[in-house]
Order: C-alpha cells, then structure tokens, then sequence
C-alpha cells in the first residue's frame, strides 16, 4: 500500500472561512478521496495558524485574549469543514505545545548548522501578509503587492537564515524537478524571482512588539516569525521529529532515521498563488538547512474573484461557502468549485454558473441513475438482470482513463469532465437503444436484458469516479443501485450486478426553483 501525504495551508485564525478556504480544502479533501480510493494510506492535514501580529492585533480589536480567539476560530474551521464533508484525518493548531517543541527544534538544528545570525532589520512589513515587502515590491503607492494592504516601516533586532547560501540549491531542484511545482506558469514565476540575488530571512521578532509566537529557544526576548512557525506544521503533524529526543536522535537528517512511521517528506502541498513564495522559496530553503527532505510536490491553484475583483472583506463581496453549501447542499457546492475552475487558473464565481454546474448534476448525472433504477424496476421486478454489461465498456475504459490522467496531471476539472461525459454517453446509449420499445417486443429479452445490465455497470462505476467530488450523493447512488459500498478503482473492470436489489427513491439531486 502506497503512503500518500497531502496538505492544505493553515489558515488565519483571525477571519472567517470564506470560498477561497473552501475552495482549497475542498481540492485536498478530493485528492485524498481519490487516493483512498486508488488504495493509498493517506494522510491529508489542515489546520489553522494562530500566531503573530495579524492574530494578536485582531484579538485586541475583538477584546479577546489570543488564545480565547484561536479557540473559537479553530472551532468555526473545524465545523466548516465538517458541513462541507471534509474528510481530513489531522486537524493542527499552531498553538499546540507539540508544535512549539518542534518548532524550536528545527531552530536549533538550524543555529547548529551555522545559517542563523543576528542583526539589525529595516524594512517594510503587511500585517495582512505577515511578511517584509521590499521597496521595488511595495512601489511608490507603498502598498502590499498581494492584497494591496497597509505596510509599516519597522527597524529592529531580528536573528536571519541564510536562505540566500541556498539560492544555487533551490534553482538546480526547480531545474532539475519540472514537476516540483505546478502548474509550470508558478514554476517560472518562482524562477523569475530567484533571478534576482535572494535576500536572507529574517525568522524572529521582538517580543516587546509581537508576543504572540514561539520564544526563540536561545533568546526569550524574541519569539519566531510566524510564517516560520506556520510553515513547520507540515513536518509537525508528519511525526518526523521528536522534539522530546536528545538532539542527535531527533530525526533530522537524510534519510530519516528508524522510528515510528513517519509521513515526511509531504507528497502533496496545496496553495493559494498568494503564498507561493513562501512556500516555494522560504520552506525549501529552511529544509535544506535543517537536512530535511524537500516535499514532492506543491501545487498553486488560483484566486476565486467575483465580478474580477479579489473577495475581500473591505469590497463586501466575499461568498459564503457554507450559505451555499446549506442552500443547495455540500456536494453541489463542491462539484460547482471543482468542476468550474480550471486548476491553476483564476475563476470568477457567479450565480448564473453555479446553476448551470448544479443542473448538469441534476440533469445528466441524476437523471440517468433516475431513468435506469425505473426501468430495472418497472420490466425486471427490480432485480438487475444477470446479462453481460459489456455495451459501454469500451467507453467506460476510455472515461476511467481520461478521469486517472486528470488527477495524475492536477488538471481535475478535466478529470471530473471526463466522468460527466460518461454520463452523458450512457443517457444517449438509452436513447439510441430505446429499452422501452425492447420491452413491448417478443424476442428481446436477451438484449433488454443486457442494456440494463450495462446501465447499472455504468452508474456503479460513476458512483466510483464521481464519489471523492460529490461524496454524499455517490454513496447515496450506490445504495440506490444495491452495491454494498462505493467500489475501489481496481474493483470498476469486475464489478457484478447481476442480480442487485435497485431502489427508487426522489431525485437524486433535486430541482432548484430560481427566480
Ligand atoms: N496562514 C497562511 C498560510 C500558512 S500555511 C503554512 C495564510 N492563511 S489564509 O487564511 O490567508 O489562507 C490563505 C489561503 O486561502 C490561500 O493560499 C488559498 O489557499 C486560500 N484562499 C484565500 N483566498 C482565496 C481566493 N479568493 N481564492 C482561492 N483561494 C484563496 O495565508
């Protein structure tokens, strides 16, 4: 069984979950199912990132402590993803003690290997992205370039990494790894910004101004910086270090040592483009300097917009993904966000399209399984007859490979294209073999026998491919058709129907009335 570690960011504790949040934990909560599926060992992680000045400041503002905020954020995280079906097998809190013990730990490792040093920081900071900006970066308008926030000039005591001793290292892995990160457009984004000479990172704070974080395990007047902290999660909840173990037995070094079995390297890094260079250039660089493994993959999806313009707090224009998700259910808000965007691309949410996905859903999906459960009913007592299922296979092989390549190249909405294509094949199939007219005829019992056999084939195997999207409703369609359970990719070629007790129920996904 093949080992499969997948994560989304943390995310802020100090801001609701909005669709961007969803968006991305949906797409990891997908490619965990799809690998549950495919036979993997998975562990797929999320969590929320309670430290720094972004989180202390809103607490202040909320006239809460810190922590009594992180709680009651880490709890909305949690019952969100738990609406929206997700499936996460850890959930961390950066303000877990485990955590901080591994976080100074990595600091230690680093300061022993020589690449930490002190010195005196002047620069530009966004609270809203915790992170220094440079003047080129911030402009004349002297704003955040991501999001277009505030910046304020700071000058302070700070310890650095050397990340720019690393700069060689991380271009010959972009390099050499094509598919290190993808989509290859964010590939040569990062290689653009290593053109230029890297600078070093600044990885602490004075506690006097932030004392929300992790104290510098040398120096109690500094606490670490909190994308330093946040990043360190990953390694955290893959059990690799044991921050408890004296420092040779800690599990730094490559390759890891013995012990429990631990997750890292991650397989999978799933981000937002608005976190690339932090998670392509400041985390790479402090594994390296660590001597531990880089993750396999990190893959940069894009921004959900409305009207063009970035959801944001400020505009009053961000879409709540549970309001949708309680209007029209989970799995269609689901399949609307996987379906709709373009992995790697920007998309634009709007109503107009969120229906036009949901009645695909409805219309083609939802109306086969109707059409086919009816008629197994209606001439075979509903018992599915024992004939060959055959009439689509050669259909149902090519939908089955263009779903895999999907997934193999994160290109997922064309995974989930082909699975509806499938669909829409089989309802034209029963249309072109007009079961109705097979049923009034003498002497075509062996044929209607065999087109409904093949139908419920069909639908077994879209419960399959459309299961890790629409989750609920899969498993709601394999009941319908008598299957026991939601079968594993290997077991599609071989699935047996013959004889399966169908069950007609409402629609599957329902009519929305709009106005
Ligand atoms: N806490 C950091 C991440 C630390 S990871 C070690 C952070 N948090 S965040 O709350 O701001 O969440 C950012 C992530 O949310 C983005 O990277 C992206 O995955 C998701 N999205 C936020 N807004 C988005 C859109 N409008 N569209 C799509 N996803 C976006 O950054």
């Amino acid at each position: 069984m093949a080992s499969f570690y997948v994560t989304t960011p943390i995310y802020y504790a100090s801001g609701e979950p909005h669709l961007g949040h969803a968006y991305t934990t949906i797409l990891g909560d997908v490619i965990a199912r799809y690998r549950r599926q495919s036979g993997d060992s998975v562990l797929f992680l999320t969590g929320t990132d309670e430290h720094g000045q972004k989180i202390q400041e809103a607490a202040g503002v909320q006239g809460m402590s810190p922590l009594e905020l992180c709680d009651l954020m880490a709890g909305r995280f949690a019952a969100a993803w738990e609406e929206l079906g997700i499936s996460h097998d850890r959930f961390i809190r950066t303000t877990e003690p485990e955590h901080a013990g591994v976080v100074r730990a990595l600091l230690e490792r680093l300061r022993d290997n020589g690449h930490i040093y002190e010195a005196e920081y002047a620069g530009w900071y966004s609270v809203g992205q915790e992170r220094y900006f440079t003047e080129k970066e911030i402009g004349p308008e002297r704003v955040d370039p991501i999001a277009g926030g505030p910046v304020q000039r700071i000058r302070e005591k700070n310890y650095f990494f050397r990340m720019s001793s690393f700069q060689e290292r991380l271009i010959g892995q972009i390099e050499e790894n094509p598919d290190w990160i993808v989509p290859s457009g964010r590939r040569n984004e990062v290689l653009g910004f290593l053109s230029q000479p890297l600078a070093d990172l600044s990885i602490s704070r004075p506690r006097s101004r932030i004392h929300w974080g992790v104290p510098i395990p040398w120096d109690r007047d500094q606490v670490t910086y909190v994308w330093v902290d946040a990043l360190t999660n990953y390694v955290t909840a893959s059990g690799a270090i044991d921050p408890d173990a004296p420092p040779a037995r800690r599990g730094f070094g490559n390759p890891l040592p013995e012990g429990p079995p631990a997750r890292w390297p991650a397989d999978l890094h799933l981000i937002g483009k608005d976190i690339l260079t932090t998670h392509a250039v400041y985390w790479p660089t402090l594994l390296m300097g660590a001597d531990l493994p880089l993750p396999r993959r990190i893959l940069a999806h894009g921004w959900w917009v409305v009207d063009d313009a970035k959801m944001s707090k400020s505009i009053g224009n961000v879409v709540d993904p549970l309001e949708l998700g309680r209007i029209y259910g989970a799995d269609a808000l689901r399949w609307y966000l996987m379906s709709e965007m373009a992995t790697g691309h920007d998309a634009s949410y709007t109503p107009e399209r969120f229906l036009v996905r949901y009645n695909q859903l409805a219309n083609i999906l939802g109306n086969l399984a109707h059409r086919a459960i009816s008629m197994v009913i209606r001439y075979r007592g509903g018992a599915v007859p024992d004939a060959p299922a055959d009439r689509l296979a050669e259909r149902r092989e090519e939908a089955l490979a263009g779903y895999h390549r999907g997934f193999e190249r994160h290109r997922l909405h064309e995974a989930f294209g082909a699975a509806m294509g499938l669909a829409r094949d089989a309802n034209a199939f029963v249309e072109e073999t007009e079961p109705w007219k097979l049923a009034r005829e003498s002497g075509s019992d062996a044929e209607l026998d065999a087109v409904l056999a093949t139908l419920v084939h069909t639908l077994a195997v879209l419960a399959a491919i459309f299961a890790p999207v629409v989750p609920q409703r899969a498993e709601e369609l394999a009941s319908r058709l008598g299957l026991p359970r939601i079968p594993a990719f290997a077991e599609l070629p071989a699935v047996e129907v013959g004889g399966l007790p169908v069950a007609a129920k409402g629609p599957l996904f329902p009519r929305i009335e709009t106005d």
